[in-house]
């Protein structure tokens, strides 16, 4: 789990050329994130709270430890959670949430996509849970106004670090600022201790929102159901082409027709055979 990646100045931990083509081998073959030769030294730097925790004194040693038969096996995960990034925000271009308030939610709620069910909401690459929570947050807010909108949001990830995060809801106080005001006061709970300078999302927005484990390249996955919102930001940019679309096919087989897909915004479909209709920049309808 990363924001920032760190260059790592202990010649120790640099990484052979024939190791590194290893573990980017492994990495592209087990998550789908590419892994050009410009990265040696954020690999490098990622791995180093693995090499250490092992007990190892370099990479090289890992690497032998990681390669022997059933390695992968046992510390595959580690190296996925120690490798992707992670960041994320609270309300991250807001724009997609203005279209989910005034066209997205009313256009589904006057057509009954989901016919007196709650509407699923999907956040498929959801990092620490700011993007489902934010979802979450719209949501409530909306069904506050239309009285039998009931609502889930199902957060999933790769990485098994972030999950756990998600799950237990606090997060540092000065991360909240892109939350609109109203929004802080009536879903973030202040922690008894203001020293801690920690909030926690309330019981009722938590309760909406499951947090599970799913490989997007993974193509087995199945989800329990399919979903009127799907969210896939900013996870594409780290897949090659051929990979982007695989995954976009399988997100669309999960949404219903009439739902609609949220990408990043420096993310592009374009040139991709899709059952979509671009709605908005980086908005998209399943037909
Ligand atoms: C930069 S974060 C984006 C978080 C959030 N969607 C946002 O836009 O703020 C990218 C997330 O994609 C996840 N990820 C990378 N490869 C993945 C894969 N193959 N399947 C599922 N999640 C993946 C990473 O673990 C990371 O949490």
């Amino acid at each position: 789990m990363n924001a920032i990646s760190t260059p790592d100045p202990n010649p120790n931990m640099d990484l052979s050329a024939r190791d590194f083509d290893s573990l980017s081998r492994f990495i592209g073959e087990a998550s789908g994130i590419r892994i050009s030769a410009t990265k040696k030294t954020m690999v490098e730097g990622r791995l180093r709270g693995r090499v250490r925790a092992l007990g190892f004194a370099t990479l090289r040693d890992y690497c032998i430890y990681l390669f022997r038969e059933g390695g992968l096996a046992e510390e595959g995960d580690r190296i996925i959670d120690a490798i992707t990034t992670n960041k994320t925000d609270f309300f991250r271009e807001v724009e997609h949430f203005h279209f989910l308030t005034h066209t997205a939610l009313p256009e589904l709620t006057r057509n009954g996509a989901f016919q007196g069910e709650p509407l699923r909401t999907w956040s498929c690459a959801a990092s620490i849970g700011a993007e489902a929570y934010s979802l979450a947050m719209v949501l409530a807010d909306y069904s506050s106004e239309v009285r039998s909108l009931r609502f889930s949001v199902l957060a999933t990830d790769i990485c098994n670090d972030v999950l756990g995060v998600g799950a237990e809801a606090i997060y540092p106080e000065a991360m909240t600022s892109p939350i609109p005001q109203h929004m802080r006061a009536r879903y973030l709970m202040r922690s008894r201790d203001r020293s801690a300078s920690e909030v926690r999302i309330v019981p009722e927005l938590r309760e909406r929102v499951s947090f599970a484990r799913l490989n997007l390249v993974d193509p087995g996955y199945r989800l329990p159901t399919q979903m009127q919102i799907a969210f896939c930001r900013n996870v594409l940019i780290y897949f090659d082409k051929a990979t982007q679309h695989t995954v976009l096919s399988r997100i669309c087989e999960s949404i219903v027709a009439g739902g609609y897909l949220f990408v990043g915004h420096s993310e592009t479909i374009t040139g991709f055979s899709l059952p979509l209709r671009q709605v908005a920049p980086t908005v998209f309808a399943r037909v």
